[in-house]
């Protein structure tokens, strides 16, 4: 620990020294507090990091044009398009992996969350589906599905190791939920948390904000977060201990989101892939989803606002967009990649720039809750580490099967905790009928199969939600349910499945 002498110099040298100005109102407990916190900070990157955030503020962003193609056809497979036996195939493969232990999934749960606006973590969110499941139980859930399926397809028992990164907002609040869950029925050992660097938010001439008069306002540094945090953490030693090979990364917030994959995973891993991403087709040019593509060659993710609009209305033969690849938010990488990036790119990475409303005291030491943004936050984003790949491949999913975030609070018409249930059950209605049931209303009248894909609000679909228990993604509903007539609201549990099941 610094003592206030230290500190004090470096502040000075950082140009930072009105961050001490209230000291001497400051109780005991409270500086030793303060002194703590600003000991985590790198004292020595301070002043470089809030100029370049003043600067990068200031500065007009520049929409990217010339040398941006797609992602050339040879580097992407795709469910829809790709040929059937080489589904299968990639799905066999990356079956193999896991049972051979040598796949982990890593959750990116350090977010805020603040567009849904609620206090505590997202994964613990109810989007109020007639199981009441929160997304870490539906995501705990298929971990287990899957380990089951690999169990039985290769006859040898595997563990896939959950990673979570968290941040000083979501640490304890995760940890208290997974215990007083019980880990949802997973090993703890397997589920491994930890937490990602903060850094201070700044005003526009690069001062950091005091959030108290000994507090600094201070945010996660992004999901690129996750490459120091690997490091800070010893995570890549634990993999390597595992013998975890190959990482599939993915947010906290899409319901659909299919755990540790195979087909992707056998993918990537077929193609010799050291890095990965799963995409959907973007719905239209003014979709703000970033867009998987090659810049002067090289992989990168062009953000929606980076891509000229001509750009972005391009469109082929077939009237498809030629900027298509919808970046989710879904990551494979290779250990060895990792391991790369931690020891040389790091440091490299892009530092995005958000404008935001940050909270602060005053001259006078008042609280101030602003009306407009007045600091900039500085992150990193997840996908920032493709252009140091070497092998870069892209899969493209099926949106109504794998894609629906929940990101704002149901006063928004997309990406709500509505869009969020409706999703899932709609995809889960489609299970059913294609297994051969038949859902009923409280009325006994048969719901059309095709209702169920309606996302409207005032045509939800049917409430018929299976446990990733029972089924990971639609697989062995045959015998259960195959003429089955179902009155909704239908829940299959794994105690329904056993009565369900053929004598
Ligand atoms: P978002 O960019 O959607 O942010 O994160 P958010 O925090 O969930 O929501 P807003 O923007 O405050 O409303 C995408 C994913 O990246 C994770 C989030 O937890 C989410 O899974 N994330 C984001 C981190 O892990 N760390 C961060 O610093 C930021």
């Amino acid at each position: 620990m610094f003592s206030l002498e230290e500190v004090k110099d470096s502040l000075e040298i950082a140009g930072q020294s009105h961050v001490l100005q209230f000291w001497p109102e400051l109780g005991e407990e409270e500086r030793s507090a303060f002194l703590r916190e600003l000991a985590q900070l790198d004292m020595e990157g301070l002043r470089g990091r809030c100029e370049a955030a003043a600067g990068a503020a200031a500065s007009e962003s520049r929409g990217l044009s010339g040398n941006i193609d797609p992602v050339p056809p040879e580097f992407i497979g795709s469910v829809k398009k790709s040929d059937k036996n080489n589904i299968l195939q990639w799905e066999n493969e990356g079956f193999v992996q896991i049972s051979n232990k040598r796949v982990g999934v890593l959750l990116l749960a350090g977010g805020q969350g603040t567009r849904l606006g609620v206090q505590y973590p997202k994964g613990m969110y109810d989007v109020g589906l007639p199981s009441g499941k929160t997304l870490y139980q539906i995501q705990a859930e298929r971990i287990h599905k899957i380990q089951e399926l690999a169990d039985i397809k290769h006859g040898s028992k595997c563990t896939i190791p959950w990673y979570i990164m968290t941040s000083e907002f979501t640490l304890a609040p995760t940890e208290k939920f997974f215990e007083d869950n019980n880990y949802f029925g997973l090993e703890p050992s397997n589920v491994i948390m930890f937490e990602q660097r903060m850094i201070p938010a700044v005003t526009f001439d690069g001062k950091v904000i005091l959030q108290g008069k000994g507090k600094i306002a201070l945010a996660p540094d992004g999901n690129g977060g996750l490459y120091q945090a690997l490091v800070d953490n010893n995570i890549l030693v634990d993999m390597k201990k595992r013998g975890v090979e190959y990482l599939y990364v993915y947010c906290v917030d899409n319901i659909l989101v299919k755990m540790a994959d195979p087909v992707f995973i056998g993918f990537c891993v077929t193609k010799g892939a050291d890095c990965g991403a799963k995409v959907v087709e973007k719905m239209h040019p003014a979709e703000a989803v970033g867009v998987v593509c090659r810049v002067q060659g090289i992989p990168q993710v062009v953000e929606y606002s980076e891509m000229q609009q001509e750009m972005a209305e391009l469109r082929g033969p077939g009237g498809e967009l030629i900027y298509n690849a919808g970046n989710i938010c879904i990551h494979f990488f290779t250990r060895t990649f990792l391991q790369d990036v931690a020891e040389k790119f790091e440091g490299q990475l892009k530092q995005h720039v958000a404008i935001k409303k940050v909270p602060f005291v005053d001259a006078r030491g008042s609280q101030v809750k602003p009306t407009k943004p007045n600091g900039i936050k500085m992150e990193k984003f997840v996908f920032d580490v493709f252009p140091f790949s070497r092998n870069f491949v892209v899969f493209e999913v099926e949106r109504e099967d794998e894609f629906s975030p929940l990101k704002n609070s149901d006063e928004a018409a997309i990406d709500s905790p509505t869009s969020a249930r409706n999703s899932l059950l709609a995809q889960h209605c489609r299970w059913a009928t294609s297994a051969g049931a038949t859902l009923l209303d409280v009325h006994g009248n048969s719901i059309p199969p095709t209702a169920s894909s309606v996302l409207a609000r005032d045509h939800p679909p049917a409430q018929c939600e299976i446990s990733p228990l029972v089924s990971y993604f639609g697989e062995g509903l045959e015998k259960l349910l195959k003429r089955q007539k179902l009155t909704t609201p239908f829940i299959l549990d794994k105690k329904k499945a056993e009565d369900l099941q053929p004598q």
